[in-house]
């Protein structure tokens, strides 16, 4: 970060004030605020964060008019195509493409914590059966801080990298133990002999009964599931995860806080409540009904899986996983899939139609995750898990990156008061 010659004059009340302005080297310039209370006694207004930087960062950068993504520079369509998952979160985690020797010992620490704390299987047995499994990755995330309780002194640098390298490996061992526990089937240890995402697919669907070989094509389809989901900048549950962890909070209370945020339907739960909502729809004929809800503003329904707060020309990630939905739905042979047909279908509607071409709104990575995960055979009560499971490096990313800022210090934003001014209080009798 640059601060340049140039500053924003602010006249407030017949006095000037100088803004200094900062150059990112990606991205428009940004105003500097922080003494603004301090010298002009105001606050700024910005529900959403639609126009407020919230921090520096050096991992990923989204330019939404071009449809850009950017992890540590690199384009995600050539990560997507040309790398793989783990490498991925090294690049996030470190900053730079591992060597071949880097790569093998950082594949080689994730695959020896692939296996949880076996009390932690106790654990799980406490919750219901019929459990929501993005319930019970809160839950079991969050108490990770007891059972590795040696790896939560944020103060610690070996200790946060145990953390974090703990959190990668066993996000999809949990993730797949919430699904075998929400199904009856028994807990499938990981096989450190696959690598990761087959690794996940076979923990989720092989039983002990049965051999299970993992196809290739699938698990390719998985890696690029997990690589495309890896980091994105600092949306609603990455920012859950700073702000979080600004207090000092362990880093799997900071994880579990993201996981929940990430469960909402504007966010991560948009691929279940994609997926939902195609079921819904039901054929093909009842497309125009739905585009038509969308449209009418006086009807809270939205089209699941359209539409994002950043990308407003495309989303790069969908256009990659577009492309593997199509690979894998021809291996499966499910073309024919009523509820694929309904997503193909609604997917030109709304591209032809004038409201979405107008408002840009066009299928987001949901969309498609949702139609493969669903192929796959996972009910769509695990799309969001899958997302969590894929995002948690992006958040340990940014997390290591705020903890080691010598500038961070505890988030506490300021509000735009509309309440009662002070008033005294009135006895019961007196109401
Ligand atoms: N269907 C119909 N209309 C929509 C949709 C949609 N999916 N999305 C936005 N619009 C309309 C809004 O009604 C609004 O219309 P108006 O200008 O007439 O009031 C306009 O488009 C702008 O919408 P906003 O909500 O202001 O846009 P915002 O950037 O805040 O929202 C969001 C982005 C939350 C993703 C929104 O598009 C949405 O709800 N989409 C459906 C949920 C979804 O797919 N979420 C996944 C996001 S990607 C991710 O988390 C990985």
């Amino acid at each position: 970060m640059t601060e340049t010659q140039k500053t924003a004059k602010l006249s407030l009340n017949g006095q000037d004030y100088e803004l200094p302005i900062f150059s990112p080297t990606a991205g428009p310039d940004v105003l500097d605020i922080r003494k603004l209370y301090a010298q002009a006694g105001v606050f700024t207004y910005d529900p959403g964060f639609t126009s407020t930087a919230s921090c520096d960062s050096t991992i990923t950068f989204i330019d939404g008019g071009k449809g850009e993504l950017l992890h540590r520079g690199y384009p995600i369509d050539q990560l997507a195509s040309q790398s793989h998952y783990l490498e991925v979160c090294y690049l996030l985690l470190y900053g730079e493409l591992p060597t071949a020797t880097q790569l093998e010992d950082f594949e080689a620490r994730v695959t020896r914590h692939t296996m949880v704390h076996e009390q932690m299987h106790n654990f799980f047995r406490g919750f219901r059966r019929d459990a929501h499994p993005m319930a019970t990755l809160v839950g079991v995330v969050g108490a990770m801080s007891a059972f590795y309780h040696d790896s939560t002194d944020i103060a610690d640098p070996w200790q946060r990298e145990v953390a974090s390298i703990r959190l990668i490996a066993k996000l999809p061992t949990i993730a797949a133990m919430a699904y075998k526990y929400s199904i009856g089937q028994p807990f499938v240890y990981p096989k450190n002999d696959l690598d990761y995402a087959a690794n996940f697919l076979h923990m989720c669907f092989s039983v002990p009964a049965e051999d299970y070989n993992v196809n290739p094509i699938l698990s390719r389809a998985m890696d690029r599931i997990f690589t495309l989901h890896a980091d994105h900048e600092q949306n609603a549950s990455t920012s859950t995860v700073r702000l979080a962890s600004s207090s000092g909070a362990n880093p799997f209370a900071c994880i579990a806080a993201g996981i929940a945020c990430l469960w909402g339907p504007a966010h991560g739960g948009a691929n279940q409540a994609c997926l939902e909502m195609l079921k819904e729809i039901g054929s093909v004929d009842r497309i125009p009904e739905f585009i038509a809800r969308a449209k009418d503003k006086d009807d809270p329904f939205r089209l699941m899986g359209f539409g994002h707060r950043v990308y407003k020309n495309t989303d790069p990630r969908a256009t990659v996983l577009k492309q593997s939905a199509d690979e894998v739905l021809e291996l499966l042979g499910v073309e024919d899939n009523p509820l694929l047909q309904v997503a193909k279908e609604l997917e030109q509607t709304a591209l032809n139609d004038p409201y979405f071409k107008e408002k840009k709104l066009f299928p987001n990575v949901d969309f498609y995750s949702g139609i493969i995960l669903e192929a796959m055979g996972f009910p769509t009560s695990m799309f969001t898990p899958i997302f969590a499971l894929s995002r948690t490096v992006g958040w340990i990313s940014q997390w290591k990156e705020m903890i080691a800022d010598p500038q961070n210090k505890i988030g506490r934003p300021r509000q735009l008061y509309l309440g009662q001014t002070a008033r005294n209080y009135v006895d019961i009798e007196n109401r």
